[in-house]
């Protein structure tokens, strides 16, 4: 099957986002990874809906809109009135996962929910039956460049089981520390898109870093 290759603009060069979103759109990626940051749930601040307006204005690509906010709720029509198109909330944030999901899905957009490394898969298996996209973090949140930690190779692999045993399309993305080196053994443990920041964009080649990860990638069958 086809991997999504995602990369996140956390690690662009900000002064030239919008050649950056255009380069990686023609080297081949399939969707934006667009990391929203509060100060609040992770410690560090990033972008908000104007600069989520910028980017649509960059590209066709569908843009994942990574909330790592507390209080999502407040946010979501902003976001996607922007033009993201999947929107994805951290199940450490609400008391109300499904009403936050309700609220992405009456925006029309697709919904996703994310897990910190040390939140258990249960956390999500409620929702199964109104996700469109299930983010396992493999860092914990806040900074791109962080080593992928080995533990959640098996998390993603029960990820996986837990997915086929819902029997929906649900999109298995990973995010953090993903490189060309782990890619294969990430999407063997089951994931279908990949979000990779650094090793994207610090790569000076990306096409060649994103035509090598395919190549390592490429005969994964779900
Ligand atoms: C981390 C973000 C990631 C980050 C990944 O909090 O959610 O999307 O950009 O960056 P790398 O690929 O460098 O780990
Ligand atoms: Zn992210």
């Amino acid at each position: 099957m086809h991997i999504r290759l995602a990369p996140s603009i956390l690690s662009a060069d900000f002064s030239r986002l919008e050649q950056e979103i255009k380069a990686v759109e023609a080297a081949g990626a399939d969707v934006i990874h667009v990391d929203v940051m509060d100060g609040h749930f992770v410690p560090n601040l990033t972008i908000g809906p104007v600069v989520v307006k910028a980017v649509r204005k960059a590209t066709s690509l569908p843009l994942d809109i990574h909330l790592m906010i507390e209080h999502p709720d407040f946010f979501v029509n902003a976001f996607a009135d922007a033009g993201g198109d999947i929107i994805t909330v951290h199940v450490e944030t609400g008391y109300h996962l499904f009403r936050t999901i309700d609220l992405i899905k009456s925006c029309g957009k697709k919904a996703g929910v994310a897990l910190n490394p040390a939140t258990p898969l249960a956390a999500a298996s409620e929702v199964l039956t109104e996700i469109d996209l299930l983010l396992i973090m493999t860092v914990n949140p806040g900074f791109g460049g962080q080593a992928y930690i080995p533990s959640m190779t098996a998390k993603i692999a029960q990820a996986r089981r837990m997915l086929d045993a819902a029997a929906r399309p649900i999109e298995l993305a990973v995010d953090g520390g993903v490189k060309a080196d782990n890619s294969r053994t990430v999407t063997n443990a089951g994931a279908t898109m990949l979000v990779m920041g650094t090793e994207i964009f610090h790569s000076g080649d990306y096409r060649g870093k994103m035509e090598d990860v395919r190549r390592r990638v490429g005969s994964w069958t779900p």
